[in-house]
């Protein structure tokens, strides 16, 4: 289904809800509404002339092409297109950030379709490498996990030497970070690193 995106001069006049502010050298992410369709944008526009001009459009370029590989995935918001060079868009998609606060909400079987999402995207020759971070993984509506942010990704060319050679290892800090998230979302008795008098026992993440 292809949505119309809205020009750049569209989107200046388009009121949007900021999600995350960037730094001097990271997108804003914000939310638009277009066509009764809610989109995430990620725009460096609002960045340095010198970061416009050389890492905003090398990163949004690189961030696009990855969210473009995993498109149809169901884990994966759709991307919906380019802006420009310094911003593109993809589906909203409501969910929770990942963390011990949700232990007990989740399906039973969260994590295993969390390992399910992880092995669909690496059979795209794509590894994310930043889903230890909180905000990168989402406790979808329907109790499924959603994966955003794409930001970090590498992606091989499935079934080439590289991908032979260097995606095991490069999808294992992926499933490392899954792990953690299993170790976190399990309930108590079955979580070893809340289960004795360790430091961070009682942390909420
Ligand atoms: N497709 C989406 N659907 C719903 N919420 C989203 C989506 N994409 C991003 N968000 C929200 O916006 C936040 C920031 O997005 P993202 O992680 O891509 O940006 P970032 O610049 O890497 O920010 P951070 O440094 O916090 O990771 C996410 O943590 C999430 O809450
Ligand atoms: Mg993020």
């Amino acid at each position: 289904m292809s949505l119309p995106l809205p020009t750049r001069a569209e989107l200046d006049r388009l009121p949007r809800k900021l999600l995350n502010r960037g730094g001097s050298r990271n997108p804003d992410v914000y939310c638009i509404e277009i066509s009764g369709t809610q989109l995430v944008v990620k725009d460096f526009a609002p960045r340095g002339a010198l970061v416009r001009r050389t890492i905003g459009r090398w990163v949004t370029a690189r961030e696009a092409r990855a969210w473009q590989l995993l498109d149809g995935q169901p884990s994966v918001p759709a991307f919906r297109g380019r802006i420009d060079a310094l911003a593109f868009a993809v589906e909203y998609r409501p969910g929770r950030r990942m963390g011990r606060k949700l232990r007990g909400e989740v399906p039973p079987d969260f994590s295993d379709r969390l390992d399910r999402a992880l092995s669909a995207m690496h059979a795209r020759g794509v590894v994310h490498l930043d889903l230890r971070h909180r905000s990168n993984v989402l406790l979808g509506e329907g109790g499924d996990p959603i994966l955003i942010d794409f930001g970090s990704a590498l992606w091989l060319r499935p079934g080439s030497l590289m991908a032979r050679l260097f995606l095991p290892l490069f999808a294992s800090f992926d499933l490392r970070a899954a792990r953690k998230w299993r170790r976190k979302l399990a309930p108590p008795d079955q979580d070893e690193g809340s289960s004795g008098s360790g430091r961070g026992a009682s942390r909420p993440t």
